[in-house]
């Protein structure tokens, strides 16, 4: 799967993001290179194995995904053979925890971080679920709080507060059955909004406090930023396809064309449009098409849109982090292709709002180009991130014990929550920071 260069272990080597969505399987290959991440293909085909973010048909899923590897091995030319999958859908929640351990040797160690990390996620979770990530939100050693990295400071007393994402087991429990039935190894199954944070972020915007909004198919999905850290993450259950439904219902016009129509001449905000636009609407059952003003059409999208971007707004004020959103929201997932949409979410949030695309990669970006490849190209980020993470472990043995659970071992241990850690040391576990390895992680994440 991997060509290995001797001086950095994970160069040349190949992470593939299968984004398992409600409208699309996109599977995006990329390669670890010396200028970060390289873009290698990409595949992609429609899918309706899923509901609302959630797989509902695992034959129809199954019958995707190989078809979104078999196009990726092509355009990229190697063979795909393990994948960072997606999860997203109304069953995934988060909460906040916090941790408190002694600082074994008086100065911060890996060790010490992760040992704090598993504290604050000894929290009790319901039979049917499971954790999915502890994202720190920021550290306190003794009396100082606000740490993004505690790693080197002095103290005797580390504290952690975290955010802990859980998701229904049985759902994640089936992403993974459907790589598996391609013959796909799933490293890790990654909260689909994480992911698309990832690809659209900048550290400024995080650092400054900002909500990232990915409107698919099926669902919107949010992730707030602030001070660097996941403060909050939620999935509301409407997405672009409700548009298309409430066209197909508005203008008596067959789902495919009034998909085609949202496309083409859809827009959000009814007053971007000229009074005397016209477009013409297909029949469904054998009727004549009809002209109508394209007004009448924005008409039926508009409330809708506002309807998602309410509860969007409703869901940050009940996280009370409105205010502390300074950088303002970013908008991703197909669906925010449709005009007019950042313009209506700037009024009804009431923050600035700009459109974000896949960055900070490398390669055949034509690819991956547009809102609706956020994710696909954020889970490879994310898989770069772990491998390289997991590599700077090795490269310091005593603290190699895994922070994050991966939802692939819980599968193989039949769904009990456990973790690959073994026992902290509690000897000092930071590999050297001088190595070429370690600055690549710092300047790429
Ligand atoms: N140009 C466009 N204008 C308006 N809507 C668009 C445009 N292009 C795509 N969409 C809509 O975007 C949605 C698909 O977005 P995306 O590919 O991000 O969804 P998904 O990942 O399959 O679904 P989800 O993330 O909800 O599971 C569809 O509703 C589609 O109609
Ligand atoms: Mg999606």
């Amino acid at each position: 799967m991997s060509t290995h260069s001797a001086s950095t272990p994970s160069l040349g080597e190949i992470v593939v993001g299968l984004d398992i969505g409600t409208t699309k399987v996109c599977a995006v290959v990329g390669q670890i290179s010396e200028e970060g991440i390289t873009i290698l293909g990409k595949g992609e085909v429609p899918c309706r194995g899923l509901r609302k973010g959630i797989v509902s048909n695992i034959d129809w899923t199954v019958r995707s995904i190989k078809e979104a590897v078999e196009a990726a091995e092509m355009m990229a030319g190697v063979e795909i053979r393990t994948v960072y999958a997606g999860v997203a859908g109304s069953h995934i929640r988060s909460q906040q925890s916090d941790g408190v351990a002694a600082i074994a040797g008086g100065e911060v160690t890996r060790a010490d971080v992760e040992r704090v990390l598993e504290g604050a996620r000894a929290i009790p979770v319901d039979a049917d679920r499971q954790i999915l990530h502890v994202l720190p939100r920021e550290f306190v050693v003794d009396s100082q709080d606000g740490i993004r990295d505690p790693i080197g400071m002095s103290g005797v007393r580390l504290g952690a507060k975290v955010n802990l994402v859980t998701a229904a087991t049985s759902c994640v429990q089936n992403v993974i059955r459907c790589a598996e039935r391609c013959g796909l190894a799933v490293a890790d199954v990654v909260l689909e909004p994480l992911a698309s944070a990832e690809a659209v972020l900048s550290d400024d915007e995080k650092e400054i406090g900002t909500v990232v909004i990915d409107i698919g198919g099926g669902t919107t999905d949010l992730i707030l930023y602030i001070d660097g850290g996941i403060a909050h993450t939620s999935v509301i259950p409407v997405g672009g396809n409700n548009i298309t439904n409430d066209i197909a219902a508005g203008l008596r016009t067959p789902m495919a064309e009034a998909d085609r129509l949202k496309r083409l001449s859809g827009c959000a905000l009814g007053r971007m449009v000229r009074d005397d636009e016209e477009i013409e609407v297909p029949g469904v059952g054998g009727h004549q098409p009809r002209r109508c003003s394209r007004r009448v059409l924005s008409d039926i999208i508009e409330p809708r849109v506002e309807e998602i971007f309410c509860a969007v707004r409703k869901r940050i004020e009940d996280s009370g982090m409105l205010e502390q959103l300074s950088a303002g929201a970013v908008l991703t997932g197909g669906a925010v292709l449709l005009e007019g949409s950042a313009e209506l979410a700037e009024e009804i949030l009431g923050m600035p709002v700009r459109i974000g695309m896949p960055t900070g990669v490398s390669g055949i970006t034509q690819a991956i180009h547009g809102p609706g490849y956020a994710t696909g190209v954020g889970l490879v980020k994310y898989g770069v991130q772990q491998i390289l993470e997991a590599q700077s472990r090795a490269a310091a043995p005593a603290a190699h014990s895994m922070m994050r659970m991966t939802a692939a071992a819980v599968s193989k241990r039949g769904g009990a929550v456990v973790d690959e850690r073994g026992q902290a040391t509690g000897t000092d576990g930071e590999p050297p920071k001088s190595s070429r390895l370690w600055e690549w992680i710092k300047a790429a994440f």
